[in-house]
């Protein structure tokens, strides 16, 4: 059997590390690039049969162009979301597939890390401690206990995370455009709509996709409506949030502390390091100054269990449809849903 070649944007040490363990050469190459797929860098995927690529390589109609152009057939996210692929433009042309669940109790357990970290100030304690001051004046939190969070998207870790905060005995309102009655029955959740979410909230986090319909859902209208002191979680997508408006709500105080670990403007800078350089995005710069914003670089899924899956899941993507035919985790061209059912049929609208 030809040996399948593989484009592998965006590696890093520990990427190899995880895909070589798993991937023991038999039949798939692996070509590790450095580089972001982008435009620029497309020509560098030339000969190759697939890609993987990551969060920040972006797949625009240009990039859809010249792939089909050389020739590639599949594009293999080894990561969920998918937005920044342009569904459109590959329609036709590459299939995508993606990892639709590596673990929901990473990225779960991160978003709990950011909310209990910011809450108790083990961030500025670390430092104190180190630095011999064992003041612990201006580190007062509050209980969780009793307290509402609001959790928006209910799939896969949103479910987790809502299981975590029920387990600090939090009141948990969900917001989904797909409710569960049976899940909220059997977690002690309550479905409410976004503008409840938004009023009774003490802490709220976000575990939906990013779609057209909802960039920039937390702005400053919506920051208007919410409960003053907010605590703001985001795992999901930067985008979610219009980081000028947040920035406003915490200058005001009507948001009591951000735990980020995905930025709208993230593609620049996550995953890579800048400590002997200048930051040159003043958004970013300004975020980093709020003794109450804690920003993670896009980790809140970096476990030893998810990276193992991702490789395994990824690699049986690339085989299922090279040697078999099969696409076991497509995401649909025509809806833009990752679980159409029926994207086989050519039907789902
Ligand atoms: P999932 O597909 O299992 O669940 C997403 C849920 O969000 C679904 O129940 C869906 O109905 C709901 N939803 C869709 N649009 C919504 C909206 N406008 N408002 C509220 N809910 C909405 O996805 P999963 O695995 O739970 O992941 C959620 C998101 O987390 C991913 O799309 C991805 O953007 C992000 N993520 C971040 C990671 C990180 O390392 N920071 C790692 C993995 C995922």
């Amino acid at each position: 059997m030809k040996t399948i070649k593989v484009a592998f944007f965006d590696a890093k040490p520990y990427d190899r590390e995880t895909f070589d363990a798993v991937n023991r050469g038999d039949g798939v190459e692996l070509k590790y690039v450095a580089l972001h797929l982008s435009p620029d860098t497309v020509h560098v995927a030339a000969g190759a049969d697939a890609l993987c690529i990551f969060v920040n390589d972006l797949v625009t109609r240009e990039v859809a162009e010249a792939l089909h152009a050389q020739g590639a057939k599949l594009i293999a996210l080894r990561c969920a979301g998918y937005n920044n692929v342009d569904l459109k433009a590959v329609y036709q042309r590459i299939h995508v597939v993606r990892v639709p669940a590596y673990s929901p109790y990473a990225v779960a357990e991160h978003a709990a890390a950011l909310l209990l970290a910011l809450n108790r100030k083990t961030h500025k304690a670390y430092f104190r401690t180190r630095d011999g001051n064992f003041s612990i004046h201006g580190l007062m939190g509050f209980d969780l206990h009793g307290k509402t969070a609001g959790v928006v998207g209910t799939g896969k870790i949103g479910r987790v995370m809502a299981g975590l905060l029920r387990g600090f005995g939090m009141r948990v309102l969900a917001f989904d455009p797909f409710p569960d009655a049976v899940f909220a029955q059997a977690s002690g959740c309550t479905y409410a709509d976004l503008p409840t979410l938004y009023r009774e909230s003490d802490v709220l986090t976000l575990h939906c996709p990013l779609t057209p319909e909802n960039v920039r859902m937390i702005n400053a209208e919506t920051i208007a409506q919410m409960k003053r002191g907010v605590f703001i979680i985001n795992t999901g997508r930067g985008k979610l949030i219009d980081t000028r408006a947040l920035i406003g709500g915490l200058k005001s105080g009507r948001v009591g502390a951000a735990g980020l670990d995905v930025y709208e403007e993230e593609t620049d800078y996550f995953f890579e390091d800048f400590s002997s350089a200048v930051i040159d995005d003043d958004v970013l710069a300004r975020l980093l100054t709020f003794p109450n914003v804690l920003i993670t670089s896009h980790q809140a899924f970096f476990t030893r269990e998810a990276m193992a899956n991702i490789a395994q899941t990824t690699l049986a993507n690339i085989r299922a449809f090279f040697e078999r035919g099969e696409l076991p985790h497509e995401i649909c061209y025509r809806c833009g849903d990752a679980t159409c059912q029926r994207k086989a049929s050519g039907k789902c609208f």
